[in-house]
């Protein structure tokens, strides 16, 4: 038995994980850790929430929340996500913690001592209009490579050329549209260029490793490294364990990689043994294993080598079986670019192991790959249901009809166990090298040669005619079926373990592992019941699957306000006002609109509870419920504030008359109340402003049509005209006391 250590990256907690995280880095490491396991290796395998970056403060930002707010949403979101698609980490944790400070400090204090840090002034984007030094993400324009555009200011996503500051080409500031200087700035660079000869001789002798993984890697290595700087002008990150150096933090990057190692160390803990950790990161013998997508390469193959070999004494990676992108319709599946299908909404509609199946079968391992909802359909229902499913479904039951238990009639037949040995052998080569792909295609084979042997065996005739061929003929079949069970354990968990116990078996394929492959069921178990584990999949409603949406198009067929009408406003009352459990800053309501729907609301510093109580407010009822610290929200309070026009005032909008609760607000699409996400909110521009003469005063004053506007009234605004948010009869969307014209909706 072997110690296995298995890596996975660590999704950004800036958003929720789609299919494209799904194939590229999350489900590989896990079929990789089950066929360990099938092996009777002991595998540790980590990873985690990336909490730090500029991805999480840029969302932060965009929605009025703090980073940490955004980086333990998504971070619980995304953690029952991979939960619920089966995969099974030892920890699963998040990079904003006290233990993760502490091991990442301590690397920064040993490289330091070790003399592998050194500080030096460096240049920076500095956005002279927003007055701060500009991160990364915060800097786009054309990569001077590939001619890409919209690339970000360290790495280009299509050509993987990374760059320094000044290298884009018509850059950016993705705040304000201002072209950034370069101004200087101290910071701690990592020597990379101490290891480019040890880090020659690591990559010598990997013949294994993926040819992408090495070309990216020696085209990094045959530049020569130059040192990199791994401090930033930011506030939210993990702290440099220096004294002032307080206005800067320790890089993402350095602080994520360096989270396999503080996840292990946390592991150790939780499971009461602290030195656990040391028996996969000190023994030579133990392997380590990195699952990524390939814009991760160079952290996983020279920078987290090189701090290791920097803090000594550690495993370096053993192989990076980096995969390629996973493409939808053309573009990469990345929720940053727009296109997402994240795993909650594909979860609402498909079982876990159908997914893990599909992506299985198309993962870009060797080459970017398609998704398509089309071809998902094909595949699932002609190679797993029709194939595979109807396989196992027929041998279970003609067998479970006709005997009732395994039947007593003899041996596994020669041609049988053969078929087994050829589609294993096959499996057992791919798997190894983790041609996941691959192994999936042995299995489906092995699952049409038992097709053939059941067809060729004629049972329904045969058991009229011989019973006891006919139960042997079955024996076979049912080694057959065993062995699939096995074989799909990595792949599909939940369906074989389905499998498993429709052949009458205890426990779990994890119990006797690769060894009972060619084995059959016990003689004379009874055999259970089975029902069909895959059924035919429909591919899914226009409206709730992948861009263009159908309603998008509609909703832009209906002309002007294409994005206000997809807005579900309602008047309502606020009927309970409590503290937030574990959040300073937030108030948890109950809001009747028609029904009581519970939200969270970031609105302490403007409305005492006593304010709240009882108060009428507009909600929107169509976002998608999140979870805000532990608790659902099912809504948002919508209201003006001034403060991005230079005031200071948050007005809760309410209803301009007694209306009822639940009444709709918004002249839109008759009761289209599709879910929205946050994002498509915004897209919508709601302001309010004083309403005089016909006409409301925002972006320079925009006539309105209605009657008994009142003095203050919300309006949608696109392409230079208005309308007012009302329901259509009389009653509007307006706002108790004076606020800055042109104040916005949130
Ligand atoms: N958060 C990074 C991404 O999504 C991956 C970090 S992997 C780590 O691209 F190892 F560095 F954590
Ligand atoms: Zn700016």
């Amino acid at each position: 038995m072997a110690k296995v250590m298995i890596g996975v990256a660590w999704p950004y907690a800036n958003g929720t994980i789609h299919l494209g995280h799904m194939a590229g880095s999350l489900l590989p490491p896990d079929i990789f850790s089950r066929y360990n396991r099938l092996l009777g290796n002991e595998v540790l395998m980590v990873g985690g929430s990336d909490q730090h970056g500029t991805p999480i403060t840029v969302t932060a930002e965009k929605e009025g929340i703090t980073p940490e707010e955004v980086a333990d949403r998504y971070h619980l979101i995304n953690k029952k996500s991979i939960e619920d698609m089966g995969i099974e980490y030892s920890l699963y944790t998040k990079t904003h913690t006290q233990n993760h400070f502490e091991v990442v400090q301590d690397v920064f204090r040993r490289l330091l001592d070790n003399g592998y840090l050194v500080t030096k002034e460096s240049n920076q984007y500095y956005c002279p209009k927003c007055a701060r030094f500009l991160p990364d993400r915060y800097v786009e324009g054309i990569c001077p490579e590939c001619g890409a555009e919209k690339v970000r200011g360290d790495q280009c996503d299509s050509c993987g050329k990374t760059f320094e500051p000044g290298d884009l080409k018509e850059s950016y500031c993705i705040h304000c549209g201002t072209h950034p200087e370069i101004r200087e700035t101290e910071h701690f660079f990592l020597r990379l260029s101490a290891f480019n000869d040890r880090l020659l001789d690591y990559l010598g002798d990997k013949s294994w490793w993926r040819p992408n993984v090495r070309s990216f890697t020696t085209n990094w290595l045959k530049d020569g490294l130059h040192d990199r700087a791994i401090t930033r002008d930011m506030d939210w990150g993990v702290p440099i364990p220096l004294e002032g150096w307080d206005s800067k933090v320790i890089y993402v990057w350095f602080d994520a990689v360096i989270g396999y190692l503080s996840a292990s160390k946390e592991y150790s803990k939780i499971i009461g043994k602290p030195d656990y950790w040391k028996e996969f990161w000190t023994d030579p013998e133990v392997k380590h294993y990195y699952f990524l997508g390939k814009d991760n390469i160079p952290f996983h193959s020279i920078i987290w080598p090189s701090i290791l070999m920097g803090y000594g004494g550690l495993n370096l990676p053993y192989d990076i079986p980096a995969n390629e992108y996973l493409m939808f319709k053309g573009g990469k599946l990345s929720k940053s670019r727009g296109g997402a299908i994240d795993i909650p909404s594909v979860l609402e509609r498909y079982d876990a192991d159908v997914m893990r199946f599909y992506l299985s079968m198309v993962m870009p391992d060797t080459h970017d790959s398609e998704f398509s909802w089309d071809d998902f359909k094909t595949k699932v229902n002609t190679e797993l249901v029709a194939n595979l499913g109807n396989y196992c479904h027929r041998c279970l039951s003609f067998t479970r009809k006709n005997y009732g238990s395994v039947p007593d009639c003899g041996d596994i037949p020669e041609e049988v166990t053969a078929a087994i040995r050829t589609a294993f052998d096959d499996y057992m080569g791919h798997m190894a090298s983790c041609d996941f792909k691959k192994a999936m295609r042995a299995i489906l084979d092995l699952s049409h040669a038992g097709n053939r042997l059941f067809d060729a065996a004629k049972p329904w005739a045969l058991v009229k005619t011989d019973r006891e061929a006919c139960g042997r003929e079955l024996y076979g079949n049912l080694a057959v079926v065993k062995a699939l069970s096995i074989m799909m354990w990595p792949f599909m968990p939940k369906a074989a373990q389905r499998i498993w116990g429709y052949l009458g078996l205890d426990g779990t394929p994890e119990d006797v592992g690769y060894g009972a492959v060619g084995t059959a069921p016990e003689k004379g178990a009874e055999l259970p019941d089975p029902v069909p584990v895959f059924s035919k999949v429909e591919i899914p409603e226009p409206d709730e699957e992948p861009a263009p949406k159908e309603e998008e198009k509609m909703a832009v067929a209906d002309g002007p306000f294409a994005d206000y009408r997809r807005l579900d406003i309602r008047a309502g009352t606020i009927t309970s006002v409590e503290d937030h459990p574990d959040a300073e800053k937030l108030y948890l309501l109950k809001v009747n609109v028609g029904e009581e729907r519970q939200i969270v609301a970031g609105l302490k510093a403007y409305y005492t509870k006593e304010q709240m109580q009882g108060r009428r407010v507009l909600c929107l009822c169509n976002l998608k419920p999140a979870k805000l610290r532990g608790q659902r929200s099912e809504g948002m309070l919508l209201a003006a504030d001034d403060e991005e026009i230079g005031g200071s005032t948050v007005l809760l909008l309410k209803p301009s008359s007694d209306v009822p609760d639940g009444t709709r607000f918004g002249s839109g699409l008759d009761g289209s109340s599709s879910r929205i996400e946050y994002k498509d909110f915004q897209k919508a521009v709601l302001k309010v402003g004083s309403f005089k003469d016909g006409k409301v005063n925002v972006d320079g004053g925009l006539e309105v049509e209605g009657e008994g506007i009142p003095e203050r009234v919300a309006v949608a605004v696109e392409d230079g005209k208005a309308i007012a948010v009302s329901d259509g009869n009389g009653c509007y969307a307006t706002v108790e006391s004076p606020i800055t014209d042109g104040a916005g909706v949130r």
